[in-house]
């Protein structure tokens, strides 16, 4: 089998014996998609853009490199149920795994700010969604009670084993850029785990002789959710990114020092820039991915129309954005942002009036 999961893939950097218990979906190996558009709008020489495409992961998301890892020690551990707080990606994935591996699921989501796919997915799953008339950094705190107090295990990224499988994939794009590491790493941030996760992979592989330097992590914020960017929480996020919106990162300090250690920075884009970016991605490059995944790329956008890489000294320079979810995830998001269809008689020339065409049929070819 080419692809056995993260687990299987890169045991020697985790956490697991012999006696792990592995719950695995095949998550990872996802693909590294160079984006020409991308290294064009920068307009610097010899630089190259690729998109992480976490979205092609079993449920749609990068949770699942953590989720993985969480579940089948939580599995080990004798766990018979486990418990979240999520923006929805992370109880999708909650919910898939614990599924496959006999565990009760509970998830706590912020009411009304969940995108239809990810609810749809917990749901489908067997989880049970308790949906609070609050918001995502309120749940995170109830869950940390609950699972302080019972017998349930916590499967959000301040469960270390979230973090040691989510940095399997710093391996994976050293890996398939044939060991080199790339110069900017460009993510979203949220509640913070994926660029700690991240930066603790880079930094692995460094030790272990398998890169000699480490790139420079590039996050990025809502503009109305960036409690790392102004220094302090945000009491009511706000953004069209659901996934981000979160005003009290769990990983704040971890993050703060992936971009501190690699001289990297996080900042923030506006919707209006997320939004562009993912209709960019979507129609030009034909990746979909869903908006908060697009601010990994906004904040490229950003950087190029600040001239940011032609001051890079380096004649060759390697961009990698993370995508981090798929675009089907919020539907809804999708059809507000693209031209609405149109209708018509079931008829060959209402269509092709709609379809601009005035009718007169192309001339074929002879002896077609
Ligand atoms: N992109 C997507 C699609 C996400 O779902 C998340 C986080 C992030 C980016 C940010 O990652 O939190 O590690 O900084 N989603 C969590 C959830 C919070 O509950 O699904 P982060």
């Amino acid at each position: 089998m080419n692809n056995r999961g993260i687990i299987s893939k890169y045991r020697h950097y985790l956490p697991v014996t012999g006696k792990t218990p592995i719950v695995s979906l095949q998550e990872g190996n996802t693909p590294l998609i160079p984006a020409s558009s991308l290294a064009q709008m920068a307009n610097a020489r010899g630089i190259s853009v690729y998109l992480k495409y976490e979205g092609a992961n079993p449920t749609g998301s990068f949770k699942d490199r953590g989720m993985t890892l969480a579940i089948s020690k939580a599995k080990e551990a004798g766990s018979k149920a486990v418990i979240c707080a999520s923006t929805g990606n992370t109880s999708a994935s909650a919910a898939a795994y614990a599924a496959r591996a006999g565990i009760k699921c509970f998830v706590v989501l912020p009411k009304g700010a969940i995108a239809l796919g990810k609810l749809a997915q917990a749901m489908m799953h067997g989880a049970k969604v308790i949906a609070i008339e609050g918001n995502f950094d309120q749940a995170l705190e109830i869950v940390k009670v609950i699972s302080s107090k019972y017998n349930v295990t916590l499967v959000n990224s301040i469960n270390p084993y979230r973090i040691e499988g989510q940095k399997t994939g710093a391996f994976e794009i050293v890996d398939a850029l044939g060991g080199r590491c790339p110069d900017f790493h460009f993510i979203p941030v949220g509640n913070a785990g994926n660029i700690t996760a991240y930066w603790k992979g880079y930094k692995e592989y460094k030790r272990a002789g398998r890169i000699l330097r480490l790139p420079r992590m590039m996050g990025w914020q809502a503009a109305m959710s960036a409690p790392i960017v102004i220094g302090k929480p945000v009491k009511n996020p706000k953004t069209i990114a659901t996934a981000i919106k979160i005003g009290n990162p769990a990983s704040w300090k971890s993050a703060v020092e992936a971009r501190d250690e690699s001289q990297g920075m996080i900042g923030t884009v506006t919707d209006k820039e997320i939004l562009a970016a993912y209709r960019h991605l979507a129609q030009v490059e034909g990746v979909f991915c869903e908006p908060a995944s697009a601010a990994s790329v906004a904040g490229f956008i950003k950087l190029a129309a600040a001239k940011f890489f032609k001051q890079q000294s380096s004649l060759e320079t390697v961009v990698v954005c993370i995508l981090t979810g798929h675009g089907l995830k919020d539907p809804d998001r999708a059809l507000s942002e693209s031209v609405k269809f149109k209708t018509c008689k079931p008829a060959v020339p209402a269509v092709m009036k709609l379809m601009g065409l005035d009718g007169k049929p192309a001339s074929r070819k002879r002896g077609s």
